[in-house]
This record gives C-alpha cells, structure tokens and sequence, in this order.
C-alpha cells in the first residue's frame, strides 16, 4: 500500500465532517481526502467554504449506500483510508422518522464495509498501513443513573432509534474485524458543539432564539446531563486514533464536562446579554425559558470514561467548557449569515412542526 494516506471521509459536509476535513487538509497534514457527502438538510456546502479542490482535496456527492459509486471511488482514487462520519445524527428526528436512519446508518456502513473489504482484501489478507475508522457515539451504551461512567467494556444498551442504528452500525464495523481481519477502528464521542453545527442541536438553537428573543424550548426538567467537548478536540483525538490507535479497538472519547442541560442553557443566555445587552424589554435571556414535553425515551445521562485514548495515544482535551462555549457564541455571532441561511431555508417547516412554533 501506499505511503500518503488517501483518505474517504463521508460526511464531510455536516458538522463534525466538516471540522475534520478543514484540520487534516491544513498544515501538518499531507493527506489527499476525498470528501463524500449526501449533502442531506444536515449536509451544507458552505461548512467548507474557501476549501479549493485540488491534489489533496475532492468532493463528491453522493450517497454511502451506492456499492457502485463507493467501488468507483476506492479503485480511481486507491482509497487507503476511510473516515466514517456520515450518519443521520438528530435523536428528535430518529424518534418521529427512524427509517432514513436504518437505511444510512445501518444499510449504508454496511455498504461501506463490503467496498473497503472487496478493494483492501488480498488472498485473504489485508495490507499493511491502511484503516476504516467508523466514528460513532457514546449513546450506543444507552443512560447513566447519577454515577458512573461508560468505558469501553460498558455493554450496548441503546434507546433510541438513532443510538440503536449506531449500535448496529457499530457491531457490524467490529465484525469485520473479528471475522474478516479487515483493519477497523471504532471511536465512540460524547456531545460536540463549536462551529457549523446545525441549529436543530441544543447550542445553536439556543444561542439563535436567544439571540431573537424567541423561547428557548428546554426538555422536562432541564437536567439530564450530557459531557459536552469541543468539536476541534473532537477531531484531533479522531486523527491521533488513525495514526496512533490500534486495529480492533474501539476507543472512547469524552470531554470531562458534565453539566446539565439548563446550565447550559443559562451559560449561553448570560453570555450573549453581557455581548449584546438585555432583551428589548429589559428582561435578561434566561427569562426566555420555556419547559415543555420531554423528549421520548429521554436518555438522563452520559458520561465518558476516556482513560484508553488518553493512556494509550496520549490525547487529552485542550479546550475547557468555559472557553470552548465563549468561542461558539463568537463564531455564531460572527457568522449569523451562515445561520439565517439554515433557518430560513427547509429547516423551518421542521421547526415549526417540531416546537408548534
Ligand atoms: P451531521 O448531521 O451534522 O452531518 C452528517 C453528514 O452526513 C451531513 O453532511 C450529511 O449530508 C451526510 N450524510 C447523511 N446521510 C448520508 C448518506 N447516506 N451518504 C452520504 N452522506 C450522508 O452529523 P455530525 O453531528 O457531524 O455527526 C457526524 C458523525 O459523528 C455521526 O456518525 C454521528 O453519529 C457521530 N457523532 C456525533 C456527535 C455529535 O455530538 N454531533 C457525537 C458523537 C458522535
Ligand atoms: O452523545 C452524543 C450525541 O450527542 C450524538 O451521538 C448525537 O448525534 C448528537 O445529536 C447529540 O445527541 P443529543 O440528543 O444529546 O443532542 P441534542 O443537542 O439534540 O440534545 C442535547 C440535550 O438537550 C438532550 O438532553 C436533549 C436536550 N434538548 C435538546 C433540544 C434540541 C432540549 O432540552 N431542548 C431542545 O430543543
């Protein structure tokens, strides 16, 4: 196999994809990456916007369940590498239409696998020096009471439709490795937010109701706990784990911050009324809070054991909550085009329906 890493990434137009694809083709990386995304409602061009094709970047869209595209792409471009973000990633939608998230998460990894399998596979065996790394979640070990925390020996108990499809897509990547010997790493994340999530998530619909003054929709009683890291941190552990980890292993990546939904909520309203003032009526933003139904099957907490990633490949969090979430406020307030865009285009029928808006 080659030495430069030619590398699948899927999904690099949604949030995380799109973090990765801007690290790993700036400096300190000379990898060629193929960028292949659906460009779904999650999927956004602009998330890479100033990000010219050429030697070390392609985009194509089109669709992980394609065997034909996908067999086109591993022998024109002698893929050696696949990064695999693309998914159906929204727990709300997985609830009200679980079907895409069956077909892409689990139809299409499975058709991932099949074509790095038949293109890597030699008399049985697989080259040296080449990987799939299926990105994946903390959500497929399903919810914490108010101790403990998930490693990667936790067994599977996923409770949604999403997180379920994301297990499944999880033991099949594993399979492959266990039955076939291919070269599979798995990596299982906690929340991430920072620039270009799409503002379905709980950060940036927050951050732009509050911003409009418009309620900021908080699930039950506001204190499920998710462990919130810094998408950047996110996507070095993920390169750490493509240099450094080891085939076979799944490794758990968390962001040692735990804090309960409506903490987080009020972080964000206090910070954007010492930005931009109070609200026009003089009130402050948390007066915008608005409890409501609670999401179905809602998982209380999550909380990742990291100790493997950072024992093993030497990769710890850089970015605290505290600076990480003043850095988020910046960005979308730098960046409230990016936004509007989002919002005002098929987004919105999705809102309304979802918040009776
Ligand atoms: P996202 O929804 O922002 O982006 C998903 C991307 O995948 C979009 O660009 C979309 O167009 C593309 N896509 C969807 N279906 C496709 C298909 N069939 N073929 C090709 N492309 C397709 O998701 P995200 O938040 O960036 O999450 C990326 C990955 O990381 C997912 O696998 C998710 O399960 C996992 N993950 C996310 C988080 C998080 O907090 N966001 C945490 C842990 C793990
Ligand atoms: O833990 C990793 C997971 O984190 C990823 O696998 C998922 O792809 C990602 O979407 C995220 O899932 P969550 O369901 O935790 O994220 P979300 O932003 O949707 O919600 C975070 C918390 O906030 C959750 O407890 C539900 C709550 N919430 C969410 C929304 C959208 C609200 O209270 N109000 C809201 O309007």
């Amino acid at each position: 196999m080659q030495n430069k890493k030619v590398v699948l990434v899927t999904g690099g137009c949604g949030f995380i994809g799109a973090n990765f694809v801007r690290l790993v083709t700036g400096s300190g990386y000379d990898w060629r990456v193929i960028n292949l995304d659906k460009l779904t409602y999650a999927g956004n061009l602009g998330n890479l916007d100033g990000l010219n094709e050429g030697e070390n970047y392609r985009f194509v869209k089109g669709d992980i369940c394609d065997a034909e595209l996908l067999e086109t792409l591993f022998t024109e471009e002698k893929i050696n590498t696949v990064v695999h973000f693309a998914a159906e990633s929204h727990v709300d939608r997985s609830i009200t239409g679980p079907a895409d998230f069956i077909q892409t998460n689990i139809v299409g990894t499975f058709t991932l696998l099949e074509a790095a399998r038949k293109n890597w596979q030699q008399d049985g065996s697989f080259p040296q020096g080449g990987c799939f790394l299926h990105v994946s979640t903390d959500e497929v070990y399903g919810s914490l009471g108010e101790t403990g925390f998930f490693t990667e020996e936790t067994p599977f108990d996923p409770r949604s439709p999403y997180s379920a499809s994301k297990a499944s897509s999880d033991h099949l990547a594993s399979a492959y490795f266990h039955t076939y010997g291919m070269p599979v790493r798995i990596t299982n994340c906690s929340n991430n937010y920072g620039p270009y999530q799409f503002p379905e998530k709980l950060i940036p619909l927050v951050f732009n109701n509050a911003v409009k003054g418009k309620a900021l929709p908080v699930y039950g009683d506001g204190k499920n706990i998710r462990d919130w890291l810094f998408v950047q941190d996110h996507c070095e552990a993920i390169a750490e784990v493509l240099e450094k980890g080891e085939n076979g292993q799944c490794y758990n990546i968390g962001g040692n911050n735990e804090k309960q939904n409506i903490e987080v909520v009020t972080i964000i309203c206090d910070l954007l009324d010492k930005k931009l003032g109070p609200l026009e009526n003089g009130e402050p933003r948390r007066s915008l809070i608005t409890y409501v139904t609670d999401r179905l099957g809602h998982d209380r907490r999550y909380a990742i054991d990291a100790t493997r990633i950072s024992s093993q490949l030497g990769w710890e969090p850089r970015v605290t909550f505290e600076e990480g979430i003043a850095k988020t406020v910046d960005w979308y307030l730098d960046n409230q085009q990016w936004v509007e865009n989002i919002v005002n285009g098929d987004y919105k029928l999705y809102y309304e329906k979802m918040y009776k808006a």
